[in-house]
């Protein structure tokens, strides 16, 4: 079946680094608008889940714009701090959104849970859920992951978040030390952006 594809789309996210890297995934030809136009203030993320969130953030964003509305929902899960921070990724890091006191909880809680933890391999993912959400309340969820480990030193200056201290399977670098379309062949959120691209 053929769909309508999507011309215009407000990317519905206050987060400059999210912003960057969901517009690197669309459509040149597509217009879009974002919070850098609106200044819409984000909705309080009451979900337990990334799906939730991600259908939350995307109808809010919708209803408010009356436009065709993209958003994302993710975190990294960390297996041995039995997945957190996950949905609270964006909490760990303050009020004021700093990332390197999120790192400094993520390798304390850690060391908390075992304190030899530098030797061994500690496995962790990221997970992205976007949704599309039309003005007449369709919507797509899809889900993406990128499975890895967590890095013992923080390093790279590349991306945002947690992506200092994240090393996907089979690779190296952490994403901070990827160029971005080195992040964009196995990330995450170009997963899930694949199972909706034939809406653009
Ligand atoms: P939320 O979806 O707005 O609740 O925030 C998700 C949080 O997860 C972000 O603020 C980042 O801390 C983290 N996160 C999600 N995706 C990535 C990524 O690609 N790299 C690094 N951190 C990420």
């Amino acid at each position: 079946m053929s769909v309508k594809k999507i011309e215009e789309i407000f990317i519905g996210s206050n987060n400059k680094g999210k912003l960057k890297e969901i517009a690197d995934l669309l459509p040149k030809s597509l217009k879009i608008y974002s919070n850098l136009d609106f200044k819409i203030p984000s909705p309080i993320e009451t979900g337990t889940t990334f799906k939730q969130n991600s259908l939350l953030k995307a109808k809010y964003f919708s209803k408010k714009t009356n436009k065709i509305c993209m958003s994302d929902d993710s975190g990294i899960e960390i297996d041995i701090l039995d997945k957190a921070p996950g949905v609270f990724s964006a909490d760990w890091s303050g009020k004021k959104r700093n990332f390197n006191l999120a790192i400094k909880k993520v390798y304390r809680e850690i060391s908390k849970k075992d304190k030899n933890w530098k030797k061994k391999k500690l496995n962790a993912r990221f997970i992205c859920v976007l949704t599309i959400f039309w003005p007449n309340g369709k919507y797509i969820s899809k889900i993406g992951k990128i499975e890895g480990r967590i890095s013992n030193l923080k390093k790279g200056k590349n991306g945002f978040g947690y992506d200092p201290i994240f090393i996907p399977k089979g690779k190296r670098l952490t994403f901070g030390e990827m160029e971005p379309r080195e992040k964009y062949k196995l990330d995450h959120r170009s997963n899930a952006f694949k199972k909706i691209k034939k809406f653009f």
